[in-house]
C-alpha cells in the first residue's frame, strides 16, 4: 500500500465540517472588512521565495520544495502566501487602486520534521493590506485577524507583538547583536554561529533552550528604534488599547522571515503561534514593484483546529434536512422524484442508493444526522399522505404530496 507523504494529512469526510468552519469564518471576517479574495500558484519561480522570505532563513535554507520543471526552470511549491500575493500585486498593477485588502485560503510546503502542529503541508487563512504606512494601517489588520478568531470562538488567545524597526535603525540593533554574538560563539549552536555571521536578527527566533536563556542578555532592538519607528509603535499600541484589544510587549519576537519592518506579531497558544504576521515595507521593491507599505497575517487552520479542540469549543455540524427512506423497491422511483422536488424548493434531502432494508436506511440517516425520515411506501403513494419523522424526539407530522415542499418547509422552520 502505498501511504500519504510523511507531514501530510488527508482532511476526511468526517471531519470536513471543523475545516468548514473555519474558513466561514474567515469568509465572514474578510466580508465585514471589505477584504476580496485572492488566490495564486501553488507553485512559482524558486527565486521569487529566495528574494523575499530571505536566503538565510530556515524557510528557504532547509525547508523549500525545489524542483526543476520539463522545461528546466527551478520552481518552487509555495512555503508561504505574502510572496506569491506581492508577485501577483506587480504583475497585475493592482497598486492602481489603493487600499487594496485580500485574503487567501490556500495549501503551503516546508520540509520540517513533523510534530505536533508542525506539517510538510499545512493551510493557512492569509491577508495582505497594501498601501497605507499609518499605524491605522496595521491596527485595521490586526482587528480583522481578533474579527476571525472570535468567530471560530477564541477569545482569550494572546497576542505578542513587537517592532523590529526599519533599515536604518535595524543597522545599529545588527552591529550590537553581531557584537554580542561573537562574544558568545562557544555558547552558541550551530545554526546560530552561521545566523551570527549571516543575519544576526534570526538567531533570536531560534528554538534552542541554551540560545533562548543566553538571548534573555542580549541587546534589545527597543533601544535601537529611531524616533518615526518608536512613535509608529507607539501610536498602534494605542489603537490596540483603543479597540479592547489586549497584548503583550514581546522585545524578542522576531519572526522567521527576512522582510518584515516595524510591526510583528504573533498570537499564540500555550506557546505554538497560531497566527503570525507583520509590516513588510519594503519587499514591493524587493520584487521590482514600487514603495509600498503594507501589513498582512497568516493563520494555519490545523493549529487552530487542534487549539479549538483543546479549548472545548464546538464547530457547527451541519444537518441534512430529510433522508426519503423507502418500505420496498417499488416506491424507489416515487423516492426519487420526492427527493428532486425538495432539493428543488431548496430542502437538502437524499434517498437510498444501495438498497438497503428499511431499519439500515433508518441507521444510515440517524448517523448521517439527518433531522428527518420521510416513509414511503405503496399505501402512502396511494393515499399521497406521509408521515414525517423528526428523529430527536420520534414525533410524526403528515404531508401532503401534492403539496409537499411547502409542508415540509413548514415544520422544518418551525423546529
Ligand atoms: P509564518 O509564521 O511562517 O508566517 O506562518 C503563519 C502561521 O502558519 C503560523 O503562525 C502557524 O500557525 C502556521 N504554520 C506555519 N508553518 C506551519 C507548519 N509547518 N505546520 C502547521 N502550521 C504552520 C507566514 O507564513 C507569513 N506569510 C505570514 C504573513 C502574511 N506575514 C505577512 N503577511
Amino acid at each position: 500500500m502505498i501511504n500519504a507523504p510523511k507531514g501530510t494529512k488527508d482532511m476526511l469526510p468526517a471531519d470536513s465540517y471543523k475545516w468548514q468552519a473555519v474558513e466561514r469564518a474567515a469568509r465572514r471576517a474578510a466580508e465585514l472588512y471589505n477584504v476580496k479574495q485572492i488566490r495564486t500558484p501553488v507553485f512559482e519561480n524558486a527565486e521569487l521565495f529566495l528574494h523575499s522570505i530571505g536566503d538565510s532563513t530556515d524557510i528557504v535554507n532547509k525547508e523549500m520544495y525545489v524542483f526543476e520543471d520539463k522545461g528546466g526552470r527551478k520552481m518552487a511549491l509555495r512555503p508561504e502566501g505574502t510572496a506569491g500575493v506581492m508577485r501577483a500585486f506587480i504583475e497585475n498593477n493592482l497598486g492602481e487602486s489603493l487600499p487594496l485588502k485580500v485574503f487567501y485560503i490556500e495549501s503551503l510546503y516546508r520540509y520540517e520534521q513533523p510534530q505536533a502542529g508542525r506539517y510538510r503541508e499545512h493551510f493557512q487563512f492569509g491577508s495582505e493590506f497594501f498601501g497605507s504606512e499609518r499605524p491605522e494601517f496595521d491596527v485595521e489588520l490586526i482587528c480583522l485577524a481578533r474579527e476571525f478568531l472570535r468567530e471560530i470562538g477564541f477569545d482569550d488567545l494572546t497576542l505578542r507583538i513587537n517592532s523590529i524597526g526599519c533599515k536604518s535603525c535595524r543597522g545599529e540593533f545588527n552591529k550590537a547583536l553581531r557584537g554580542f554574538l561573537s562574544k558568545n560563539t562557544d555558547k552558541l549552536c550551530s545554526d546560530c554561529r552561521r545566523r551570527a555571521e549571516q543575519n544576526p536578527l534570526r538567531a533570536l527566533d531560534c528554538k534552542v533552550p541554551a540560545c533562548r536563556e543566553l538571548y534573555k542578555s542580549a541587546p534589545r532592538i527597543s533601544d535601537y528604534l529611531c524616533s518615526d519607528c518608536r512613535d509608529h509603535f507607539d501610536a498602534v499600541l494605542k489603537g490596540l488599547d483603543a479597540n479592547g484589544i489586549k497584548y503583550v510587549y514581546d522585545d524578542k519576537l522576531v519572526r522567521g522571515l527576512d522582510y518584515y519592518t516595524r510591526t510583528v506579531f504573533e498570537f499564540t497558544d500555550g506557546g505554538l503561534a497560531v497566527m503570525g504576521g507583520g509590516r513588510y515595507d519594503g519587499l514591493c521593491e524587493i520584487l521590482g514593484g514600487k514603495p509600498m507599505p503594507c501589513v498582512g497575517f497568516g493563520s494555519g487552520i490545523e493549529r487552530l483546529i487542534h487549539a479549538a479542540e483543546e479549548r472545548g469549543i464546538s464547530f457547527k455540524k451541519p444537518q441534512p434536512s430529510i433522508f426519503v427512506a423507502a418500505q420496498c423497491d417499488a416506491v424507489r422511483d416515487k423516492c426519487a422524484k420526492i427527493v428532486s422536488v425538495l432539493r428543488a424548493a431548496g430542502v437538502s434531502a437524499e434517498t437510498d442508493l444501495m438498497g438497503k432494508s428499511l431499519k439500515a436506511q433508518f441507521k444510515y440517516a440517524d448517523r448521517q444526522g439527518y433531522l428527518y425520515v420521510l416513509t414511503v411506501g405503496e399505501s402512502e403513494v396511494q393515499s399521497g399522505v406521509y408521515g414525517l419523522k423528526r428523529l430527536d424526539d420520534g414525533n410524526v407530522f403528515t404531508v401532503n404530496d401534492s403539496l409537499l415542499a411547502e409542508e415540509v418547509g413548514n415544520i422544518i422552520c418551525k423546529k
